[in-house]
């Protein structure tokens, strides 16, 4: 692997624990404003500090994230499908790989649909992207995407997609975690981080998702909902940070979550720090 695409993973899988808290936000562009997303600039402002990397579109970041914001981008370029139109997996690359090097991107992301009526075009995309990210030291992360049929997430569908991915080259895998996820993570020779799905009733159930799928090796999160859905999204990243980076049980995590709520509703004199909960 070239120094460039090994550097940029590095800015997002950190090298001190060897995993990673990515922050999702690319949701409307299918899903359009999504509840607790209408306004991105004010849902990403106040959980910067505590993500290593951010996954959007090209036009929220332009028009949402500032510029001098220190956070590695995972650029979503592909899309053209909505959740009233007549199949979401009818997706192909919307974004160029010239657009990721000039917005500074650490990784570029795509969904796959395997089993699918798009399944070949949306695997010769992944092929194609990855033969381009190669050129240009880009890592590519390859999304298992499962459009509206959220019942195939289970492990023998999920193994078999994260597989294909992989064999296709790309550099990380995006999946859903599932009973028998050790099978997925066993069968797929690149890293995997899981995506959260929708919004849990509870926080601990959350944070059980990410402890456990950690626990069977993978190298993090890629979550949105359950965080800035969660009635107190930073004191959620904070401990979904716990449980990644510093190894937290879910018990010790949600001790770090009502912590951090308690200290957000009392005013205080010093100076706080972001990072001080995690590497
Ligand atoms: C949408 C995505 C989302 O980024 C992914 O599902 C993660 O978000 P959430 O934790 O809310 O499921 O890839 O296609």
């Amino acid at each position: 692997m070239d120094w460039g695409l090994k550097n940029r993973i590095a800015r997002m899988v950190k090298p001190s624990t060897g995993r990673s808290v990515m922050l999702a936000v690319d949701h409307g562009y299918f899903m359009g404003p999504t509840h607790r997303l209408e306004d991105p600039r004010s849902t990403i402002a106040p959980l910067l500090p505590y993500c290593d990397g951010l996954a959007l579109t090209r036009g929220i970041l332009r028009n949402c994230v500032p510029p001098e914001a220190d956070v590695p981008i995972i650029l979503r370029v592909s899309g053209g499908a909505s959740i009233v139109g007549k199949d979401l997996a009818n997706e192909d690359l919307t974004t160029s790989m010239q657009e990721a090097l000039r917005l500074n991107v650490s990784a570029v992301a795509l969904s796959i649909f395997v089993g699918s009526d798009y399944e070949h075009p949306s695997l010769v995309n992944l092929s194609r992207l990855v033969d381009e990210g190669e050129n240009y030291g880009m890592p590519v992360l390859a999304i298992t995407a499962v459009g509206k049929e959220l019942e195939k997430r289970d492990a023998r569908y999920l193994a078999l997609s994260s597989r294909i991915a992989a064999e296709l080259g790309a550099h990380m895998v995006k999946t859903y975690y599932c009973e028998g996820f050790h099978k997925v993570v066993e069968g797929c020779p690149v890293p995997i981080v899981v995506a959260g799905g929708p919004k849990f009733d509870t926080e601990k159930d959350a944070l059980q998702l990410a402890h456990d799928a950690v626990e069977l090796g993978a190298v993090g999160v890629d979550m949105g909902r359950n965080i800035w859905q969660s009635e107190h999204p930073v004191a959620m990243i904070q401990a979904i940070r716990a449980v990644v980076h510093d190894k937290a049980t879910v018990s010790e995590a949600m001790e770090v979550y009502r912590s951090a709520v308690s200290a957000s509703r009392v005013p205080s004199t010093s100076s706080s720090k972001p990072r001080s909960v995690s590497t």
